[in-house]
């Protein structure tokens, strides 16, 4: 499949940009060259005068599963030959250099980088059938895409502090309690309810609504970056250390892992 099939693009007339994540038989797990057409997606969208927000979804009644569990751990990709970053390090820049309205249409699975990018997202509508997970602790790892800050500005401390130890699952009806997500709706009206809003939002001018979003962003830009630093160090620490690993095969092998061998 070409790359930019992962990230499917229908612009419409009003200037909203639906973006599909399209990998619908891993969930939507994301690989390297999906995180490069999200990347390619959003970066182009933010250049495009005709595009004043944009909806991201999921294909196949699922958001995403995160980061793709098979290609985890592996050699890094070699680096792009014009220098600029790839993979998934491009893609978190590019979200959190998107400087017009970003809206999440959230179904089914998500999962990891699926609830994290929902997260990062400025209006997050939700369909009935979410199951959401911050799978940090569970994979021997750390949070990402700056959700140890983002998600306390969201739910308040303490409720992150819960969600990030437990990796508890989260539902629709406690996604809305917590505020993760601005409405729960039927899973068959999640899709045009958020396109409605986009639509609603994208008749006003683009320069007022980067200008908005740069003022509701500024106090927390160099408290993401403190985040994103410190979550990419220990990221590089823990990926690939004996307990990463155990969960890792524990989920290829389809059983639960076993971390208490660790505890010896
Ligand atoms: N990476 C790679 N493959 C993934 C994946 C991921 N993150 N999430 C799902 N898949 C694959 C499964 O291996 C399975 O592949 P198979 O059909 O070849 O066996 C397929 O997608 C369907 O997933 P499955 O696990 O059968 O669906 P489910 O409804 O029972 O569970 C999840 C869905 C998302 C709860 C479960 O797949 C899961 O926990 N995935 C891992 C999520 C995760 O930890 N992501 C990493 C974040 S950092």
């Amino acid at each position: 499949m070409p790359e930019s099939e992962f990230v499917l693009r229908e612009l419409d007339e009003e200037g909203v940009l639906l973006a599909t994540l399209n990998r619908p038989d891993k969930k939507n797990a994301f690989h390297e060259p999906q995180w490069d057409a999200f990347a390619d997606c959003l970066n182009e969208a933010r250049e495009d005068p005709r595009v004043a927000v944009v909806v991201l979804t999921g294909a196949g009644g699922n958001f995403s599963s995160g980061v793709d569990l098979g290609s985890f751990g592996g050699d890094p990709p070699p680096p792009r030959k014009d220098g600029k970053k790839s993979g998934f390090f491009a893609a978190v820049d590019a979200i959190f250099e998107f400087d017009k309205p970003l809206l999440a249409s959230v179904q089914g699975v998500a999962v990891g980088g699926g609830c994290t990018i929902a997260v990062a997202s400025d209006i997050v509508y939700v369909g009935e059938s979410l199951r959401m997970r911050l799978p940090f602790a569970n994979l021997g790892l750390v949070p990402e895409i700056a959700s140890s800050y983002t998600l306390q500005t969201v739910v308040g401390r303490q409720r992150a502090n819960e969600l990030m130890f437990t990796a508890e699952w989260i539902d629709a009806a406690r996604a809305l309690d917590l505020g993760l997500c601005a409405r729960a709706l039927p899973d068959d009206e999640v899709l045009a309810a958020t396109m409605e809003k986009a639509r609603e939002i994208a008749q006003w001018p683009v320069s007022s609504l980067r200008a908005i979003k740069q003022t509701l962003q500024a106090t927390h830009k160099g408290a993401i970056e403190a985040a994103r630093q410190i979550e990419d160090e220990l990221m590089m620490k823990l990926a690939g250390s004996p307990e990463n690993i155990e969960a890792v095969t524990a989920f290829m092998q389809k059983r639960k892992p076993d971390f208490k061998q660790f505890r010896k």
